[in-house]
């Protein structure tokens, strides 16, 4: 398999995941790619690695340019095993090969692998290293979003390497995303912040700063496609807009229904914020996966969610996406529990719990015993719209 220069003298050497279907519970039907960047300068430089399962592809894309026993430094910029995982060959090949990482790295790694042997140089942010003609540098991006994490950015050539940050779960042929669909290459960018870095806005914010500070003409992360040109600037305008949590007046309404009636307080509902012009949409938690609805949520003031009650709790559809959501944890929404109940209606309180854990104003509890009927539907219009 063969390398891809990106860079005079900077080659793309990672490998294509095409049948990754989900990744810790996210679900990734464009599959991934693991990048890892080769630079050969006086020193030969190995930027990350790819998942242990993958490492022969990243290998014979290596040995196109050269022998993997002839790198002298390997980076490790993120500890997590979809980068850090033929690791441990390529130290094996490269004997004599440093391995620099942030202090946390040299914990994290340390805790994963057997290191016995490995020549490690611990690195800080704004820290220089020269490698013949070119200078790297270091930013710690510490919980973005592992706490090993940092970037490597080669000065004279304005790449900026920043493994998970600015990445995107896809597979494909092209490398660049200007040789894609802009689109659906930023809407995958924009889920992978929602399911990765969402939690960590503080920190992002924080790494982003101090990204923005570089003269940058390309961004290439460790999954997905690679911006440049003006896509750098989109994409980190993107990320400004994310971590400053700045939602639109719009609406997600999230639910599942047993016997149809919380679909029916979901339509009432709906019908409150159409009458409003609040741009609202539905997802049925059996339609929709719960990734993609945090896709959704990202950008949406309003969070509706829906369950009957079962077996006492939540139906466990709408279990795995509260549970999600509170891990996640979006800030400052405008929340509206729901749903019908036999006779104690638990589900309810369980909802209201998790928004009231992530501190979200309860704009109002719709519940309704059994089958909403009669002018039951219209009411809860109303009287939603009353409160909008
Ligand atoms: Fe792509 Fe956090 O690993």
């Amino acid at each position: 398999m063969k390398a891809l220069e990106i860079k005079k003298g900077i080659y793309w050497v990672g490998a294509i995941d095409w049948d990754l279907s989900e990744f810790h519970g996210y679900l990734t039907q464009r599959g991934s790619t693991y990048n890892a960047y080769l630079i050969i300068d006086e020193k030969i430089v190995l930027v990350d690695t790819v998942k242990y399962h993958l490492r022969d592809e990243m290998l014979s894309r290596i040995r196109s340019i050269i022998d993997p026993a002839k790198i002298d430094i390997v980076i490790s910029n993120h500890t997590e095993m979809d980068h850090s995982g033929a690791i441990p060959d390529i130290m094996n090949m490269a004997k004599n090969a440093t391995l620099i990482c942030s202090p946390n790295g040299e914990k994290g790694l340390k805790k994963h692998f057997d290191c016995d042997g490995w020549n490690f140089k611990v690195v800080n942010s704004n820290e220089k290293i020269n490698i013949g003609k070119r200078n790297l540098s270091f930013v710690l991006m510490q919980m973005v979003h592992w706490p090993d994490s940092m970037a490597t950015y080669a000065i004279e050539d304005k790449l900026l390497m920043p493994n998970d940050a600015f990445g995107q779960h896809m597979a494909s042929y092209e490398r660049f995303v200007d040789e894609s669909l802009f689109d659906v290459v930023y809407e995958e960018a924009k889920k992978y912040f929602a399911n990765i870095i969402l939690p960590y806005t503080r920190q992002s914010t924080t790494a982003v700063t101090e990204v923005e500070k570089l003269d940058i003409d390309m961004i290439a992360p460790s999954h997905g496609l690679i911006w440049r040109g003006a896509h750098v600037e989109k994409i980190l305008k993107g990320y400004d807009t994310w971590d400053a949590n700045i939602c639109e007046n719009k609406a997600v309404i999230i639910y599942d229904t047993m016997w149809g009636s919380t679909k029916k307080i979901a339509m009432s509902i709906y019908k409150a914020f159409e009458a409003k012009g609040i741009k609202v949409e539905m997802k049925n938690l059996k339609k929709y996966h719960i990734s993609d609805i945090m896709t959704d949520l990202i950008d949406s003031k309003y969070i509706c969610v829906g369950s009957p009650t079962l077996n006492n709790t939540l139906m466990p559809t709408v279990a795995s996406f509260m549970y999600y959501l509170k891990g996640l944890r979006p800030q400052n929404r405008i929340a509206i529990p729901f749903g019908s109940y036999g006779w104690a209606g638990q589900s309810l309180k369980e909802i209201e719990d998790i928004f009231k854990f992530l501190k979200y104003q309860i704009l109002d509890t719709i519940k309704f015993e059994y089958i909403p009927k009669g002018n039951d539907l219209e009411a809860i219009t109303q009287d939603l719209i009353s409160k909008l």
